[in-house]
């Protein structure tokens, strides 16, 4: 994990928005993340709840992420009353349907749901990874049945793609795409 004086200034990924902090995680951010990782509810699309161990090595590979791709998922901090409500940001998929991608993932603790937070965050983002990154195309990963994720990705301009089965799940998944316009 990096720390403020390991930084080399332009891979600092910080963003803002109009009401959020885009930051990178730390490992003391363990607090903050590890109960919305144990809510099933938050969970429920994914591969199930984590334990705090759980927590920790993702907040690591997170880091490893930032310095080995110059992009991961980022703390998502509220300007307001600095609280950290979730992350949103970037990861890369070796292999979907035998394509390299790069995903726009979003997950937010339950109380903060539902006041546009998640809709922000990724159109900054997209944002970024088209604008910063160069990337030529980002995709969101959506279970079918998850009707907050897909709204959040159409209202940043994705469209539906395909499916793709991902280890692990018993169902396709829905590729959302979006191409960068010149
Ligand atoms: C998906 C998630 C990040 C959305 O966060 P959010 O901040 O509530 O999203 P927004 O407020 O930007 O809302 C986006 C749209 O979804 C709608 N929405 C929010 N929660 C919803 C729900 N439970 N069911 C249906 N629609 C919902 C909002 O009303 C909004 O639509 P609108 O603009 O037409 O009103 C959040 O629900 C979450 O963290 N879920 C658990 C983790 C997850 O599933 N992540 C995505 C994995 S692909």
């Amino acid at each position: 994990m990096k720390t403020k004086e390991s930084i080399n200034p332009s891979k600092l990924k910080n963003l803002k928005t109009e009401r959020l902090l885009l930051r990178e995680f730390e490992i003391s951010d363990i607090d903050a993340m590890g109960p919305i990782f144990a809510d099933p509810e938050v969970m429920k699309f994914s591969r199930g709840v984590k334990t705090r161990k759980e927590t920790q090595a993702w907040l690591e590979t997170c880091g490893s992420n930032y310095t080995e791709l110059g992009f991961g998922l980022w703390a998502l901090v509220r300007k307001d009353n600095r609280a950290l409500i979730g992350y949103c940001g970037l990861t890369l998929f070796p292999d979907i349907c035998g394509k390299k991608e790069v995903e726009i993932g979003y997950r937010l603790a339950q109380a903060q749901w539902g006041f546009g937070y998640a809709t922000e965050a990724a159109r900054a983002v997209r944002d970024y990874g088209f604008k910063e990154l160069g990337l030529d195309r980002l995709i969101a990963l959506v279970d079918p049945s998850n009707t907050a994720s897909i709204k959040v990705a159409r209202k940043i301009g994705m469209e539906f793609e395909k499916e793709a089965l991902l280890d692990g799940y018993d169902h396709p998944d829905h590729v959302y795409r979006i191409e960068r316009t010149p």
